[in-house]
């Protein structure tokens, strides 16, 4: 049982396979204590664990203020509670507690006081899904066998307004899902909810570092390590709905830990506009997070009976290192997160954003179709410039309709299918151009204040007002127009500017601090009805590379592109980061012309990733052909390993001069091995260990073209010292033998220090 409850001693105990443990504790003031949270306990004294608190913190005991007698029938098992010290799992606002609040709401009309303690009402525990789950948010896609759900209703003290908490425990997935519900029972003249989170979790150490992804555009996330000191940190995102600044993935990774040891904490959230994780250490270095929408740009107004339910928040806990939290977070997001196509085809995509930006017509894709059949490429995909008449940045986003001056799309389709071949397209739909014909009939359709003169450009668009259902009815149907009469296979959905004046006018004044809120509710909105329309179309989600690289969006598209970033090295780095959270299979990731780099060292690279090209195909030499066409057949024998194996970084690239990985099969039978080298380096003994076989089983490599058990290659490894070109990359296989095959092969031919002879 992933959930048990001690009445007596009134605590809730969560634990996974007998790994990870959560206890929480319902002190006798009915707050919710978190006592504990770590490797798993099968017991715990609540009694020991709030000792810790220490006599000296107790003076803010709640009875003590009354008279000495009422405090010494304090002096039981809660006699140490504090709100100076003790952890909390929904921390009280303007109480004793200053580290951070989970929730701050406000009667502004009747009292204006935004003091907010929950206190605990009653909990439930349920096999399965909450009954009153939202499914038409972004969600993980558990099946009511996968999960147990603890389910603690909260009441503010002073105010008719109701919280609930929710944790989803999955043992098959290791890992806890955590959101909270918002219910505004009785505040006739309505809430202001300045801060809301989806989970609050407080540590009794401060022994950790951040693990956060930020970037900019074309280094779209970079590894940054952050130490907690007794300041406040925020990773957040303020951009309203896409940013680069950080990524919505975190972890907190204990002192000491690396790739394979130690303990780490990973949370990820499934939203797509702005949030906050917040991290206090307090003055006895303990150490709070909470994750909310970021209450710099969001705040909600509830009217009475309105509730609010907020985005999920998975949270995994390793202590194998950050390779396990990687491969919890990879199956996890690969079964039960990312959209999904009912086309089972395999796509090696040709796109022809890099290689002719909106220069082309009909007669010279067609020869593109051509040559990326005798490539064996079989997906074409138009990007940005085939709609209104968009020739360049500055025009044409909202008008959904072919440009037939300037290519003839419906001829391309047919062209391509007589060929096998399949087509997708490019569209920006939350946009608008001034210079469009949407604009002209509906300037009220972009998202700024009626009165604002002069909203800011952004790459010479706006941003569509999504909030306002009428807007999403006009894109939707004017997509499916140009949609049906194409049969496309692909779609690629870009999104090329932050948001800002966030503020709209179609909302009640009280309303228009949940614009950001809002906004994307309605591109999820649109997404759904999308993809409930065009169920066997591929899609693909891209902000200006990978600006809007997050759960929300996977959640309705299996992949996102992963960067304009073409340069190996910087997109090597890039690509081992988004590893670190995400699914390979879900890293949207092409060969182009580019950055420096040769075509291999770029083939070895995307390959890890979705996989295709974004190149000139027309004029590319033969020894291009070959490598394309070698790659293309590689794809179809080897893609399956990158799609559904085991992740394991092998180098860190922010921390050695190396990036390397292996991507292994669950069932231990064949390996990938990606390997790259940055700077040049004098010569030394180098050998890379791989990680993840079976260590009794045979395999042969393709580096060295060899025949070694699994433990060798993990303990002693293999040896590169002589083919470390610098500024290259590099993939090799490494694929089960037979035992007998394999000795008699070993006796036979294996020279060691003989050839080396890597696959690519
Ligand atoms: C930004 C994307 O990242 C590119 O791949 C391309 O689609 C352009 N937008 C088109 O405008």
């Amino acid at each position: 049982m992933a959930i048990s409850y001690e009445k007596e001693r009134r605590i809730i105990h969560l634990s996974i396979n007998e790994e990870y443990s959560y206890y929480i504790h319902i002190n006798k003031y009915n707050y919710l204590i978190h006592l504990y949270d770590g490797k798993y306990l099968s017991d715990i004294s609540k009694e020991r664990v709030s000792e810790r608190y220490m006599e000296r913190y107790s003076f803010l005991d709640i009875n003590r203020s009354k008279n000495e007698e009422d405090y010494y029938e304090t002096m039981d098992e809660d006699y140490y509670f504090s709100f100076l010290a003790s952890q909390f799992e929904c921390a009280p606002f303007m109480k004793g507690d200053k580290r951070g609040a989970h929730t701050i709401i406000n009667n502004e009309i009747k009292d204006n006081i935004p003091i907010t303690n929950f206190l605990y009402v009653s909990h439930e525990v349920i096999k399965g899904l909450p009954k009153d789950k939202n499914k038409n948010l972004p969600h993980v896609r558990f099946k009511d066998n996968e999960v147990e759900t603890l389910i603690i209703t909260l009441k503010e003290e002073y105010k008719d307004v109701i919280l609930k908490l929710y944790y989803e425990v999955s043992e098959k997935y290791h890992c806890l899902v955590r959101y909270s519900k918002l219910v505004n029972n009785g505040e006739k003249e309505g809430i202001v909810v300045n801060k809301f989170s989806s989970m609050e979790l407080d540590l009794n150490s401060c022994d950790y570092e951040i693990l956060a992804l930020k970037g900019t555009w074309s280094n779209d996330t970079e590894e940054e390590r952050i130490p907690l000191n007794h300041s406040y940190t925020k990773i957040s995102e303020n951009h309203g709905a896409r940013g680069f600044y950080y990524n919505s993935a975190v972890a907190l990774i204990k002192n000491g830990t690396t790739l394979d040891n130690g303990e780490v904490y990973g949370f990820n959230i499934l939203y797509s506009s702005d949030f906050a994780y917040e991290f206090k250490v307090d003055e006895i270095d303990q150490t709070r997070l909470t994750v909310s929408y970021n209450n710099e740009t969001t705040e909600f107004f509830l009217n009475e009976k309105e509730e609010l339910t907020s985005f999920e928040t998975i949270q995994v806990f390793s202590c194998e290192g950050i390779n396990k939290m990687s491969q919890i977070f990879h199956d996890l997001i690969r079964e039960r997160v990312l959209g999904f196509s009912q086309n089972k085809d395999k796509y090696i995509l040709v796109n022809s954003w890099e290689a002719y930006y909106f220069n082309f017509d009909t007669e010279k894709i067609l020869k593109v179709i051509d040559k990326a059949k005798e490539l064996n490429i079989n997906l074409f995909v138009l990007d940005d410039g085939w709609f209104g008449h968009r020739n360049n940045d500055k025009s044409s986003l909202g008008d959904w309709f072919i440009n037939k001056e300037k290519i003839d799309i419906s001829r391309v389709v047919e062209y391509a299918k007589n060929k096998g071949m399949n087509v997708g397209l490019w569209v920006e739909p939350e946009m608008i151009s001034p210079d469009s014909n949407l604009y002209k009939e509906h300037p009220e359709y972009a998202l700024y204040p009626s009165f604002y003169e002069k909203p800011t450009l952004f790459r010479h668009q706006l941003v569509l007002d999504l909030t306002n259902d009428e807007v999403v009815e006009r894109i939707f149907n004017d997509l499916t127009k140009v949609i049906d009469s194409l049969g496309i296979s692909y779609v690629k959905w870009d999104f090329n500017r932050y948001l800002t004046e966030t503020y709209s006018s179609h909302l009640p004044k009280e309303k228009r601090k949940e614009t950001t809120y809002r906004f994307i509710m309605g591109t999820y909105k649109l997404l759904n009805k999308f993809t409930k329309r065009y169920p066997h179309i591929l899609l693909e989600s891209c902000a200006a590379g990978g600006g809007r690289f997050d759960l929300g969006l996977l959640y309705y598209s299996p992949q996102a592109w992963a960067s304009d970033e073409m340069d190996i090295s910087l997109r090597s780095g890039i690509q081992y980061s988004k590893n670190i959270f995400y699914p390979l299979r879900s890293i949207g990731a092409h060969v182009c012309e580019r950055g420096s780099g040769s075509i291999q060292d770029k083939c070895c690279l995307a390959f890890f990733g979705t996989y295709g090209y974004e190149l000139d195909i027309l004029n590319i030499s033969e020894e291009e052909k070959e490598k394309i066409l070698f790659f293309n057949n590689l794809y179809q024998e080897f893609h399956d390993v990158i799609e559904y194996g085991d992740y394991y970084a092998i180098y860190n690239p922010y921390k050695c001069n190396y990036n390397a990985w292996n991507v292994v099969t669950k069932k231990k039978n064949l390996a990938l091995v990606y390997f790259m080298i940055y700077r040049k380096e004098a010569t030394k003994a180098r050998f890379i260990k791989l990680k993840g076989l079976d260590k009794n089983k045979y395999y042969y490599n393709s580096l060295t073209n060899d025949i070694y058990k699994g433990d060798f290659y993990m303990n002693v490894g293999l040896n590169i010292s002589a083919i470390l070109t610098p500024y290259t990359s590099m993939m090799f296989v490494i694929k089960e033998i037979d035992a007998i095959k394999a000795n008699i092969y070993r006796k036979t031919k294996q020279v060691d220090g003989g050839k080396r002879d890597k696959l690519v």
